[in-house]
């Protein structure tokens, strides 16, 4: 391990910087949509049982795990048994694909910030703006670049240094823009196509009542998988992050009362986000406004806000640039995973470590801003869906990396090593983990079962 390694100072910078990496574009662009879509309140529900069960083990696990071996993701499992280090290896090689495209998703946040902020929002309402502004060839790079270098100096400056300080500063911050905005949209109000006065609390309880009509058995288990797949990708597991989060966690912090804080801190920005868009497409845009990814934040939401008249400059800056804190906040945790495991495989310092990370993610994400001109393709991906080459590899990490990392993970400490290797670092000072019965079963049991059946609705198999 490397002497620069360095250390959260306190339980406080640690909880707000997971949850800084768990909150992130999935909370805002696709758990709202999915809400809106699966019954809304029902769809709540789901999701919380989900989050306190499933979501509680893997987060439980992977920062466990990164504090008892005090590795990065690609060293620490080589620590736990010889023969499963190629897990490490592939916790490191998703984060280094996600993060070029997330920086290049980051810099898209950012133009639009610019855009409202200088008064110019009504422009983003035009259909064609989005996708005038991907396919150009240097504004989405220059933007794309600010975005990576963002992350980089705050990664550059250390574990306690820069992504402590900076999501101590941050996540406060980003939680009162998004209450204020949820309070604002339930404001709103507008006439639908039949001249009737629609308000934004008729949105909220769209979203609020769960929708039982017309769910079948099928439609309740599909409605269970979408939630467990955000569930997934919102805790930001299987991403190497939480094991290289966990390794800077002092040995004195309570790592189950962290873990429940961490994910109580996600689910509440999923639901005010849930807030803060449904009631405002609703009003401006009817029931079936909502779309999901970059069409919700990047065509529809521009529209909600150029119908609210003067405040959507307001309303929009506001709005992207808490996005914008969300994103870097996620990007800078990407990021940290592979630079620690460069740290920890080599030997680097922090700082050549970021340097040549850096570089690596500005010429790839280059490639990607510019698969949307030079290198554009389009293909059919296996499930189902179409995509260019940022899906694709979305699609390669999301889907297909993360599930196996996670089916890996459950059965080492599950099976192999036995789940007292994580409960027992859980309750090392004397500490009470009331869960640990529950964690038992879903580490085994139902956490690989359901993400095997998630994977194989990736491959379009199930
Ligand atoms: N948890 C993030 C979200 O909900 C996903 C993410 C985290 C993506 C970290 C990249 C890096 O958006």
């Amino acid at each position: 391990m490397s002497k620069e390694k360095g250390s959260f100072k306190g339980t406080i910078g640690f909880v707000l910087a997971a949850a800084g990496s768990a909150v992130g574009l999935g909370n805002i662009w696709r758990f709202p949509y999915l809400a809106a879509r699966d019954g809304g309140g029902l769809f709540l529900v789901i999701y919380i049982i989900l989050a306190v069960t499933f979501g509680f083990a893997l987060l439980t696990t992977e920062v466990s795990i990164g504090r008892r071996t005090k590795q990065s993701p690609l060293t620490a499992y080589k620590e736990i048994g010889k023969g499963w280090s190629w897990i490490g290896i592939f916790s490191c090689i998703i984060p280094f694909i996600i993060l070029p495209y997330y920086c290049a998703i980051g810099g898209w946040v950012l133009k639009y910030f610019v855009v409202f902020a200088t008064g110019h929002g009504s422009d983003t309402a035009n259909e064609q703006y989005f996708s005038d502004f991907i396919s150009g060839r240097t504004e989405p790079v220059v933007y794309m670049v600010i975005f990576t270098l963002f992350c980089a100096a705050i990664i550059f400056m250390g574990v306690s240094g820069g992504i402590e300080n900076i999501s101590k500063v941050l996540m406060p911050v980003l939680i009162l823009m998004v209450v204020g905005i949820a309070v604002f949209s339930l404001t709103v109000s507008g006439t639908d196509s039949n001249g009737k006065e629609v308000t934004g609390l008729d949105g909220l309880w769209v979203y609020l009542i769960p929708n039982l009509k017309g769910v079948t058995v099928k439609k309740f288990f599909s409605i269970v998988m979408d939630a467990l797949g955000q569930l997934f990708y919102s805790l930001s597991v299987a991403m190497g992050i939480m094991i290289a989060y966990g390794s800077y966690v002092p040995d004195k912090a309570n790592i189950a009362k962290s873990i429940n804080q961490i994910e109580i801190f996600d689910t509440l920005v999923a639901f005010l986000a849930g807030i803060m868009i449904i009631p405002a497409v609703y009003v401006f845009m009817g029931p079936d406004g909502m779309s999901a990814g970059p069409s919700l934040m990047f065509i529809s939401l521009p529209k909600v806000f150029a119908a609210m008249g003067k405040v959507g400059n307001i309303a929009g800056a506001v709005f992207f640039g808490m996005v914008f804190f969300a994103a870097v906040t996620s990007g800078m945790s990407l990021l940290e995973a592979v630079v620690s495991s460069a740290m920890d495989q080599f030997g680097y310092s922090r700082k050549k470590s970021t340097a040549i990370e850096t570089v690596i993610a500005l010429g790839i994400g280059l490639v990607v801003c510019l698969g949307y001109n030079v290198f554009y393709f389009d293909v059919m991906l296996p499930n189902g869906s179409r995509g260019q080459l940022l899906d694709v590899m979305d699609y390669t990490s999301n889907q297909i990396l993360m599930p196996v990392v996670t089916i890996a993970t459950c059965i080492l400490i599950g099976w192999v090593k036995g789940p007292d290797y994580v409960i027992s670092e859980v309750t090392k000072n004397g500490e009470k983990f009331g869960r640990a019965g529950l964690y038992k079963v879903m580490v085994r049991f139902i956490a690989p079962v359901l993400v095997f059946i998630l994977f194989l609705m990736s491959l379009g198999l199930f």
